[in-house]
């Protein structure tokens, strides 16, 4: 056993989590991945040495499955663990924005094809890379993901990815579909494809039907929505002023402050989301981006705060489309916060989407599914 199988053995043990047969075959796979990534850096071994030989690093895998089954806390798991530098784990639609850009710099240079160069770059940059929610839903990303990912691999470079659908199910009824099967062929045929789907989403269990909209704002509302983000991400409570900040990218350059982020549940205040000038894109920034969103401080509105309003229109609108799930601590219900000004009878559609993210099957939805 490696690293890997210890630890999730260590924490089954101590009833942290469910033991789970799904979850112990990706551990198994994952501590494979760990003993030949250990075996292709050789340190130890002379023979090989002698020979002037090593291993070459496996792939990597591709863990899938539905929502709140585990695969990013394995894949978390394997990230720790493993040591193998550099690395890096990146949430993939970042790392997609983050290629662009750099192929945007490499196109101005006019020196050719720009993916070798940038690939080149990135596995200088980490020889282990995580993504977590691999989704493509654009023909940018589509397009290039073949030859990216091959030559990523090509340099060596160990990939570990999650996603809710199986590779075959990637970029479903997208444009040029065509053009991007190499791709899910390049999966399939590198990466060992490891489906976590158990009977169980520990998420929802997680939440363990508790309310998530909450009425008023106050001790109470604080305390129990503080212990849902913790639950979430099992952070423990006492450690709970370190939680850390993130500062979020957003398209157009702007910078998002996000006050409390751990994996991939994020804490805002009403003021800081809606109250100062921001839009559309950073509210999909963060759509994508978290998969549980907690809104604190939400005030009953009035013909005074449609501005605040109509951003929260925007903001509701991009959680849902992405299936984001929402915990909130508002002075009002939905349908009772925002009567009159401008735009209240549009608002009556947010009240509605609000009531339905509330549900126990919008809440059983995975993030970003279509
Ligand atoms: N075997 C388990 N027992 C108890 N809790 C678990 C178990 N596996 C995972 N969890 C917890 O369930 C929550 C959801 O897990 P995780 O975030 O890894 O799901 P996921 O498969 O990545 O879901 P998604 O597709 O929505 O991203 C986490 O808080 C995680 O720690
Ligand atoms: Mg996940």
């Amino acid at each position: 056993m490696t690293a890997v199988a210890d630890r999730y053995a260590a924490l089954v043990r101590a009833g942290e989590l469910r033991p789970d047969a799904d979850q112990e075959r990706a551990v198994a796979v994952l501590d494979r991945l760990a003993q030949r990534l250990a075996a292709s850096t050789a340190k130890g071994s002379i023979v090989w040495r002698l020979a002037g030989r090593k291993e070459p690093p496996p792939p990597g895998a591709y863990l899938w499955g539905g929502v709140g089954r585990g695969k990013s806390m394995l894949m978390d798991l394997a990230f720790e663990t493993i040591d193998h530098h550099p690395k890096r784990r990146v949430h993939f639609h970042e790392f997609m924005l983050e290629v662009h850009e750099r192929l945007r710099a490499e196109r101005v240079k006019e020196a050719g094809d720009p993916i070798p160069p940038v690939a080149k770059a990135l596995a200088a940059e980490a020889k282990l890379l995580c993504f977590d929610e691999m989704v493509i839903n654009n023909s940018a990303d589509a397009m290039i993901l073949s030859r990216l990912f091959s030559q990523l691999l090509e340099a060596g470079v160990t990939v570990i990815t999650t996603s809710n659908r199986p590779p075959r199910d990637l970029y479903l009824g997208g444009l040029n579909r065509e053009l991007f099967l190499p791709f899910i062929d390049l999966v399939e045929r590198e990466l060992d494809v490891v489906p976590l789907n158990g009977p169980t989403d520990y998420r929802l269990e997680r939440l363990g039907g508790l309310p998530t909209w909450h009425v008023p704002n106050g001790p109470e509302t604080t305390r129990a929505l503080s212990e849902a983000f913790f639950r979430l991400t099992d952070y423990p409570v006492e450690d709970r002023a370190k939680v850390p900040t993130e500062e979020l990218q957003v398209p157009g350059g702007r910078v998002l402050h996000v006050p409390k982020s751990l994996k991939g549940v994020a804490v805002f205040s009403f003021r800081r989301l809606c109250g100062e000038p921001r839009g559309a894109q950073d509210y999909l920034t963060i759509a994508r981006h978290f998969h549980t969103v907690i809104v604190v401080g939400i005030p009953k509105l009035g013909p005074e705060n449609r501005s605040e309003a109509a951003r929260f229109v925007t903001l509701i609108d991009a959680l849902y489309e992405h299936k984001v799930k929402l915990l909130a601590a508002a002075d009002a219900e939905p349908e009772a916060l925002y009567v009159a000004g401008d735009g209240a009878f549009e608002f009556e559609r947010t009240a509605s989407r609000l009531i339905e993210m509330q549900s126990a099957d919008y809440l059983a939805l995975g993030h970003g599914e279509a």
